[in-house]
């Protein structure tokens, strides 16, 4: 079974064509980097994958499970369970502390709440993000946000994993140590990563780049 797989899909804001017609496969293991100039389709690309934009027409499915006729509840679960999410501004719940936006995917999944939050503390140490587990996310820095981000995104163990500049507030230093993290973490579990990155060290990483130009597939290559 394919970790995510895009037959057809299309997506426009508007009257803006953002993805059409495409189609791509991600197996489990593999990391693919989506590559391509700015406008061409790639955050797009990801939240479809994500399941936080609904595919307008084509078919997605993750681990299994058909997002396409999905309703949000369904495809919300999927994502707190199989998928993990980082992003340019690590997006994290203003009012929760770090420890509990980190804990959030196992605290909505049922979790009890201390055994979440020591999972969240361990992910905190493991990314490297030395702070009080109460701050507020006002008040770190993006590159930290970025690490607590990164934190969240493993804490459920993925088996998906997108990210879309993920690195992007970080010095180069720790934006490897970051990749790496997130990278070795998910593969080494059977995961699969796709992740959107200008830095071509983080491109590097990948065993296949899928490159888009204005919403389709220009090519994709093995790397290695
Ligand atoms: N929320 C939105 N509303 C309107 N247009 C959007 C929105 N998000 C993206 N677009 C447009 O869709 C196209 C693809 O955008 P995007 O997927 O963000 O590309 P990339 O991540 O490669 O820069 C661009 O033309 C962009 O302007
Ligand atoms: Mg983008």
């Amino acid at each position: 079974m394919s970790t995510v797989e895009l037959s057809g899909v299309s997506h426009a804001y508007g009257r803006t064509q953002a993805l059409s017609d495409v189609s791509i496969t991600v197996e489990p293991g593999e990391v693919v980097a989506v590559t391509g100039p700015s406008g061409c389709g790639k955050s797009t690309l990801l939240m479809l994958a994500a399941g936080v934009l609904r595919a307008q027409s084509g078919r997605i499915t993750v681990a299994g499970t058909d997002l396409t006729g999905a309703d949000d509840a369904s495809r919300a679960r999927l994502r707190r369970r199989e998928v993990g999410l980082v992003l340019q501004f690590g997006q994290l719940v203003p009012d929760l502390s770090v420890r509990d936006n980190v804990a959030l995917p196992l605290l909505l999944g049922g979790h009890r709440p201390a055994d979440a939050r020591a999972a969240a503390d361990g992910w905190l140490e493991r990314v490297g993000l030395d702070v009080e587990p109460d701050t507020l996310p006002a008040d770190l820095s993006g590159g930290q946000a970025q690490l607590a981000a990164g934190a969240r995104a493993l804490v459920a163990g993925p088996r998906l994993l997108l990210a879309d500049e993920p690195t992007a507030s970080l010095d180069a230093t720790s934006g490897r140590a970051l990749l790496d993290l997130l990278v070795t973490t998910t593969v080494q579990a059977g995961g699969s990563v796709v992740l959107v990155s200008h830095d071509n060290a983080v491109a590097a990483r990948a065993d296949r780049e899928i490159r888009l130009r204005r919403g389709t597939v220009a090519h994709q290559v093995a790397l290695s």
